[in-house]
């Protein structure tokens, strides 16, 4: 399963592509303002620090806009994947575009239909939101279990990948990599706890002090 961060925020986007984790980054409006300053600013840099994917959002809401702006968004990189809504506009958007050789992510995704139409209309990613369907009180994870058996009926035309989106927790990683998605996208927060364990912070605690001991009778020595 590909790890994808959704952020717009260039500290963590760098920290974890240090350590070798991130295959992409997905952002949309409401990330790009939550870090303030030049949206464009962030847009490049990020296309420029991830070799994998980026999806940037479109904020035009009719077939034209979006057209117009998903070609801009692609001038940032060869990697920008063009995020289009869950719309008859956006999926319009989606074919032509597709169709153009760029790729797009159907973004607010919330019911097994919607994303096969997103497959349909040649979307390279499709994004069921699982979190916001927990919020109200609908199984998200259930959603993502569906897409996948829909989309493994028709596995020699759909080629569409299912993006987990909307993760609140370590637990959804877990569940989604069982159910075999092809990548969840995470907040920095959730890739920070899946990462630690506290008997691995007691482990080293107890290594260290115990290597202390042995330098006592040991100074000099190094490993
Ligand atoms: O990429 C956007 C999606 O992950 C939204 O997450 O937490 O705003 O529901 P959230």
């Amino acid at each position: 399963m590909k790890i994808f961060l959704d952020t717009a925020n260039l500290e963590s986007i760098r920290k974890f592509n240090d350590m070798g984790l991130l295959d992409g980054i997905t952002t949309n409006p409401s990330l790009l303002s939550k870090e303030g300053g030049n949206p464009k600013d962030a847009m490049a840099e990020i296309t420029k620090i991830i070799k994998g994917d980026v999806s940037l959002e479109v904020v035009s809401t009719d077939y034209s806009g979006m057209m117009e702006e998903g070609k801009r968004l692609r001038e940032y990189g060869k990697n920008v994947v063009v995020k289009v809504p869950m719309t008859p506009d956006g999926l319009k958007a989606c074919k032509s575009l597709s169709s153009q050789g760029i790729p797009v992510n159907v973004t607010l995704v919330f019911s097994p239909n919607q994303a096969l139409l997103a497959a349909k209309s040649g979307a390279k990613y499709v994004s069921p939101f699982i979190g916001r369907l927990d919020d109200i009180g609908q199984d998200g994870m259930h959603l993502i279990k569906e897409i996948k058996e829909i989309f493994s009926n028709y596995k020699d035309s759909f080629t569409t990948q299912i993006l987990v989106a909307s993760v609140r927790h370590p637990m959804h990683v877990v569940d989604a990599a069982k159910i075999g998605a092809d990548v969840v996208t995470l907040p920095p927060a959730v890739l920070e706890k899946m990462l630690s364990h506290p008997l691995t912070d007691i482990g080293l605690e107890n290594f260290l002090s115990d290597w202390e001991k042995l330098k006592k009778g040991n100074p000099d020595v190094k490993i």
